[in-house]
């Protein structure tokens, strides 16, 4: 059978940690049985599926990436028992799940780890992970986490070689050149597709394979492995996606896609922290000139695009120019850097500016590709750049001003992260409770937002086609499917902006703003003008005159 449903191209993703979202059990953590709680709140925002961060046995030393079981869940979290009713529960309501599929490496604590060191060199099991007894091995291979790592080799006094890791040295690389290790992996997706996982993100997927001579990243053998996988999704599972989480240029994540037959999705990395950079140099060249260097993908695949995520906003895939504007612009604060990144939330970013928090996520929900909301930024939370390693922006939800903003009953001590108490983030202002109360909270407009976007498959399927007008600080773009011809007009900079249209193909249309259904001013034989507030923005559809009625 075919993944031929595609649902992931009209999916609304909303990104979360279980630990993160809501306690029932009073132990300071989130759990399934929280998360089950708060499914109407999701469901109302809009989302129509999640994708949850690790959730498996692991000694947590990079949030659960660091996995020690991959066929559990860590009891903090619940019982197999809870995810099975999780699933349950979101296919009753329509809804998908996404998780994680940590591969390219384990936890040192992982017993396929703990019984390669002490098996003889050259058996099977030694050969579940990459061995060298030479650490200038596959020299031209980057260092990831530069704060913490000063080499991808570290020594194992037990095994009395070297072992190969991209990411912390607790968390050696599997060895993809062992096919044992494929069957391994093949069964570790079966395990959780069977359950009914919807998706699987591919973590750190673009480095399972290692070799001489090149930067071991992207390289043809971990494509080869990639279609495997998939045939085996194919042909055992319907409607299942893989997602690849493949931080590289556009051209290079490209393969990803093979033929339509390797992953139906992969995060748009590049063009994230330009749109950050397009709002802050007021001006549509960076995101305009990425969007140029993408490459088209085949017809049943789809961007991921988002604007922050669980980690550092990655500054890895711009010019070394840009990152030093946007070091300058956006993390003044040592504190706010981390490895080659930004350890920010969308709000503090935006320095809490309401126009521009929803600015970027009008580009968010027009852009072409299939948008995912980290959790919390729909009601603008802060961040906490006190807290070690990426844990700034993984604070528990704040639901309510009660105690520990509604997110544990339990002692504030016993929180695995405090709640966010300074101002203006403070959880007794920003929260979901007090963000229902007023019609114009953040929450409130986002869920029209998603609304609007989920009326029309245009913004989900659609061709993207830049305009150029003169003004650079506004930036334009049609998104077209079939007779839904949608105009989404940004201004990007802080000061209001006329701009000139150049519609003549679209003469004697009208554009229909699409919040209000208010018809504007018909299109004629000269250029189309239009104003914008600061940080404003327009989405119309282009209707024949003849379709339109106006009050
Ligand atoms: C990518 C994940 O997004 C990140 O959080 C993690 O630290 C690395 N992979 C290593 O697993």
């Amino acid at each position: 059978m075919n993944a031929d449903d595609p649902w992931y191209k009209d999916a609304i993703i909303y990104q979360l940690h279980v630990k993160a979202f809501r306690d029932s059990n009073k132990d300071g953590v989130g759990d399934f049985a929280g998360l089950m709680s708060r499914l109407d709140y999701l469901q109302n925002l809009g989302v129509t599926c999640l994708w949850l961060l690790p959730f498996y046995p692991s000694p947590l030393k990079d949030d659960g990436y660091d996995i020690a079981n991959y066929e559990a869940v860590h009891p903090q979290y619940g019982t197999l028992d809870d995810f099975q009713r999780l699933i349950d529960e979101l296919h009753r309501r329509g809804m998908r799940l996404i998780t994680e599929l940590v591969v390219n490496h384990t936890s040192d604590q992982h017993p396929w780890f703990q019984r390669a060191r002490v098996a003889p060199r050259g058996s099977p099991e030694r050969d579940f992970y990459v061995w060298s007894d030479d650490p200038q091995r596959y020299r031209l291979a980057r260092i990831i986490f530069t704060d913490t790592e000063n080499a991808n080799w570290a020594w194992d006094p037990v095994a009395q070689q070297f072992y190969w890791h991209r990411f912390f040295s607790h968390q050696p690389d599997l060895n993809f050149d062992n096919p044992a290790v494929v069957e391994a992996v093949i069964r570790v997706m079966r395990f959780w597709l069977s359950m009914g996982v919807d998706g699987l993100r591919l973590d750190a997927v673009p480095y399972l394979i290692e070799r001489e001579g090149t930067n071991c990243e992207n390289l043809p053998e971990t494509h080869a492995i990639l279609k495997h996988m998939r045939r085996v999704v194919d042909d055992e599972f319907h409607s299942r996606i893989f997602l690849a989480e493949a931080n590289q240029w556009p051209t290079d994540v490209r393969p990803y896609f093979g033929d339509g037959d390797e992953c139906h999705m992969a995060f748009h990395f590049p063009l994230m922290p330009r749109m950050f950079m397009g709002v802050a140099k007021e001006d549509r060249t960076p995101i305009l000139e990425i969007l140029g260097q993408t490459p088209d993908i085949p017809a049943n695949c789809q961007w991921g695009i988002f604007l922050r995520n669980h980690d550092e906003l990655t500054l890895e895939m711009v010019t070394d120019e840009e990152r030093d504007y946007m070091y300058r612009e956006y993390a003044r604060d040592p504190r706010m850097r981390i490895n080659i990144g930004i350890r920010r939330r969308l709000a503090p970013l935006m320095d809490n500016g309401r126009r521009q928090i929803e600015l970027m996520n009008a580009l968010l929900m027009s852009m072409p590709g299939t948008p995912i909301i980290y959790y919390g930024d729909e009601i603008g939370m802060g961040d906490n750049i006190y807290l070690g390693d990426r844990n700034g922006v993984r604070t528990p939800m704040q639901w309510d001003a009660s105690w520990n903003a509604g997110f544990s009953d339990g002692d504030h001590a016993a929180l695995y992260a405090p709640i966010l108490v300074d101002m203006p983030y403070n959880y007794m202002a920003v929260n979901v409770a007090a963000q229902e109360r007023t019609s114009t909270s953040l929450l409130r407009w986002m869920r029209s937002l998603i609304g609007v976007r989920r009326k029309y498959l245009a913004f989900s399927r659609g061709t993207f086609r830049p305009l150029y007008p003169r003004n650079k600080r506004v930036l334009v773009y049609l998104r077209e499917r079939g007779d839904e011809v949608m105009m989404c007009v940004n201004n990007l900079s802080k000061h209001a902006q006329f701009v000139e249209l150049d519609l003549h193909e679209f003469r004697d249309h009208t554009p229909v703003e699409l919040w209000s259904e208010q018809p504007f001013p018909c299109i004629g034989t000269t250029e189309y003008m239009l104003s914008l507030a600061p940080y404003g923005f327009f989405w119309f559809r282009l209707m024949p005159a003849t379709a339109v009625t106006s009050d």
